[in-house]
């Protein structure tokens, strides 16, 4: 067991990469906060770790809100007394609902709202928890935290430039609270996934969908425990060497 009695927050844990971080992280040892800003999907997640034999707990809060991440953090260290890691996960892949097919949001469309909407759920979100974290890690001598990233903020894509933004702040960010706690025994770091199966990237069109086989050479998408896995290793004292690092499962999108 890789995680044996650590206690783990994964924002955004009610879906996708989260979900399966959480599984995973329960199968090996951890205690799983499950936080989610849809309750439904952060009830389900911790039961289905439940149900499997791990140890979980939803919190319902919107991370891109300070004063609900503080009150998250309040109740979380009343019910688990300390965290031992952190995964800033929670994401939007858009942020209008079109009803139906993604539409390409060119940077001269999109609104101040498109905007501060993107960057608030990744950067402030990740700011907000990391914040609070350390008011616990620091003291302590000892935690990990994880980012995730994307190649949109490593290699850039096109049509996404608030995402790209979004991201590419969560690396800088990362590497700059990893330079500076690493010396309290708090490993940082980030993961910049490529395009993975999840029910952020089902509704993209047909199209989309050959654009990107077409330009990742391993030739298909990846599954969300390609991306757990990375988690995995970067939670455990396996990555204590690893300061400010971006790991990158992508299937080959970028070798950078
Ligand atoms: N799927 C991919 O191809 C891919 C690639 C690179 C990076 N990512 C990133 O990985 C993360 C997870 O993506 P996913 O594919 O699992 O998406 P997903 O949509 O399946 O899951 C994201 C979860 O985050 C939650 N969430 C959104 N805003 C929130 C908020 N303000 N507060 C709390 N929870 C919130 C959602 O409700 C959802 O349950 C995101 O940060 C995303 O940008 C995904």
């Amino acid at each position: 067991m890789r995680l044996k009695d650590k206690i783990v927050l994964v924002t955004g844990g009610g879906s996708g990469l989260g979900r399966e971080m959480g599984l995973l992280f329960a199968s090996e040892g951890a205690t799983v906060g499950v936080n989610d800003v849809r309750p439904e999907s952060a009830q389900n997640v911790a039961t289905e770790i439940t149900r499997a034999g791990g140890v979980a707990r939803p919190f319902v809060a919107d991370v891109s809100n300070s004063a609900a991440v503080k009150k998250m953090f309040a109740e979380f260290l009343a019910a688990f007394g300390t965290i031992d890691v952190l995964v800033n996960n929670a994401g939007i892949g858009r942020t209008r609902e079109t009803g139906g097919e993604v539409e390409l949001l060119g940077t001269i469309d999109l609104t101040d709202d498109d905007w501060h909407k993107m960057i608030a759920t990744h950067l402030d979100a990740t700011f907000y928890c990391t914040r609070e974290a350390l008011k616990v890690m620091i003291p302590k001598g000892a935690g990990h935290i994880i980012n995730q990233g994307s190649i949109a903020g490593t290699a850039g894509l096109p049509f996404v430039s608030n995402y790209c933004a979004a991201k590419a702040g969560i690396i800088g960010f990362t590497k700059s609270v990893a330079l500076e706690v690493a010396k309290f025994g708090v490993v940082v770091n980030a993961i910049a996934p490529g395009f993975i199966d999840t029910p952020m990237t089902a509704p993209m069109t047909a199209e989309a969908r050959e654009w990107v086989i077409s330009n990742t050479p391993i030739g298909r998408f990846g599954e969300p425990r390609d991306i757990a896995a990375a988690a995995l290793y970067l939670a455990s004292d396996d990555a204590k060497f690893m300061i400010g690092q971006v790991i990158s499962p992508n299937g080959g999108w970028t070798t950078a």
